[in-house]
């Protein structure tokens, strides 16, 4: 032990300290230091809504009526060559998923309605699929979860389609006729509408580049519907409140936009700089632009974080790349980058209406990647709101694993996994930390584990 540095005794007062000490401090002072941190849960606001989301084509099965079921018969358009077919069959096993969300802490779940069962011939209502809702939505009520309920995911009846869908002239009408109905039906028992989800989305798959129904190509179709749709939505809105309000409850409506955070591929390219200054004008927000004054709240769903390569002339059928080389990436090969949700949260702060993430999550069947998400992700959302964002819910997509549109059943999106041959539900690991987030209203510091080092707090 001769070679341990032996301790001087402790002197009186300070002695003054030699050259070798000062020399010691100041290398003391170079040593890389723990960011200070706090180790108490972090807490967000009360009344705060934590959930998930499920929309109807994709988890209840059964969905024949529509033109998504039309789309899923003609080969090669769903790449793993599914049909969503009995799918979950979440129409019959809701109140067991609820159960699950129940057990797993959630106050708040988030699903749509399914026209094609509500309206399955033009101007004719199946008052047998408004009883199924009715008892959906009772069954929220009676395990004590808020419900936000989107009137159109993706799926158009097909009496619809076949009039030309958003294209044809009767579409808004049509669409605030269902409205109406919806609200007067169902209204007693919805906290949070969505009239929309993701326009933006929809217009570029189904009249940008054409994998989604009906598969259009055609950018003068595609300024065309996007006007319809926010005409729609405008429809949507004012029917929901002249249906609604003055009778006791709040009415809540927002349309639901996927939100892009946008990086150059080349920082200093003007190109690309130029390219995504636009992109995030024109994805994320010109709907809104287009719809002034008839927003409630905003509804986020956050998933893209895209470093984009702007091409000077269309390639195939884009002007641009997204590159992913050196970067974690989702089973679906998306980038993953859940704290860029803070970008999301802080670019539609603009709008000063309160925000509800309305769908976060990744694709990740073995689960590996999903704790860590929704960690990084929550720090994110919980330092925007100190930033001065006023967020209100975090809903995860997915309750359930389900049919991922084009993509078939090989995205794995659920908190719960789904045994497609026996439709046995199993809550994956994620859906247990994300439990514990729910029931202590925020992020238990424990949970940082799951994150790593160089976690910022
Ligand atoms: C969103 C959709 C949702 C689901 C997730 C993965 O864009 O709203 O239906 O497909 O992506």
């Amino acid at each position: 032990m001769s070679d341990q540095p032996s301790v001087p005794p402790a002197a009186a007062s300070e002695p003054e300290k030699s050259a070798e000490v000062l020399e010691g401090l100041n290398y003391l002072k170079e040593l890389p230091r723990a960011r200070p941190h706090i180790h108490e849960t972090r807490r967000f606001p009360n009344g705060f809504l934590w959930g998930a989301a499920t929309s109807s084509h994709q988890v209840e099965g059964g969905n024949t009526k529509n033109d998504w079921y039309e789309w899923e018969q003609v080969p090669g358009h769903i790449i793993d060559g599914t049909v969503s077919g009995r799918c979950c069959d979440h129409y019959d096993f809701y109140e067991q998923d609820f159960d699950i969300a129940k057990s797993l802490n959630h106050n708040a779940h988030r699903f749509s309605l399914e026209w094609s069962r509500i309206e399955p011939e033009e101007g004719k209502w199946d008052m047998n699929e408004v009883m199924h809702y009715r008892k959906v939505l009772e069954a929220l009520r009676a395990r004590g979860l808020k419900s936000m309920v989107t009137l159109w995911h993706f799926t158009l009846p097909k009496w619809f389609a076949d009039k030309g869908g958003w294209e044809s002239g009767q579409a808004v009408k049509l669409f605030e006729r269902y409205a109406a109905f919806c609200a007067r039906e169902l209204g007693d028992l919805v906290d949070y509408w969505n009239t929309l989800n993701e326009p933006n989305v929809y217009l570029a798959n189904s009249y940008g580049i054409g994998t989604w129904p009906p598969g259009v190509h055609n950018p003068a179709r595609l300024i065309h519907v996007f006007s319809k749709l926010c005409r729609a939505h405008r429809a949507a809105y004012k029917a929901l409140h002249r249906e609604l309000d003055g009778k006791g409850r709040p009415v809540q409506v927002a349309v639901v936009m996927n939100i892009i955070t946008y990086e150059p591929y080349r920082r200093f390219s003007m190109l690309d700089n130029i390219f995504i200054y636009m992109a995030d004008r024109l994805f994320n927000r010109q709907f809104y632009n287009w719809t002034p004054k008839s927003h409630d709240y905003i509804g986020i769903n956050y998933y893209f974080h895209y470093r984009v390569k702007a091409l000077p002339k269309r390639s195939s059928q884009l002007f641009y790349e997204v590159h992913t080389e050196n970067r974690e990436t989702s089973d679906l090969g998306w980038e993953i980058n859940a704290a860029a949700i803070f970008d999301a949260i802080m670019g539609m702060t603009r709008y000063k209406l309160p925000i509800i993430i309305t769908e976060h999550g990744v694709a990740s069947a073995d689960d590996a990647k999903r704790p860590r998400v929704i960690i990084n992700a929550l720090k994110e959302v919980y330092h925007a709101i100190r930033a001065g964002a006023d967020v209100r819910g975090y809903i995860h997509w997915s309750l359930i694993d389900n049919f991922e549109w084009e993509k078939g059943f090989s995205g794995r999106f659920g908190l719960v996994a789904i045994d497609y041959q026996t439709l046995k539900r199993t809550p994956r690991r994620s859906a247990y930390v994300y439990a514990d987030i729910c029931r202590e209203n925020g992020v238990p510091h424990e949970l940082l584990h799951f994150v790593g080092h160089g976690v910022r707090w």
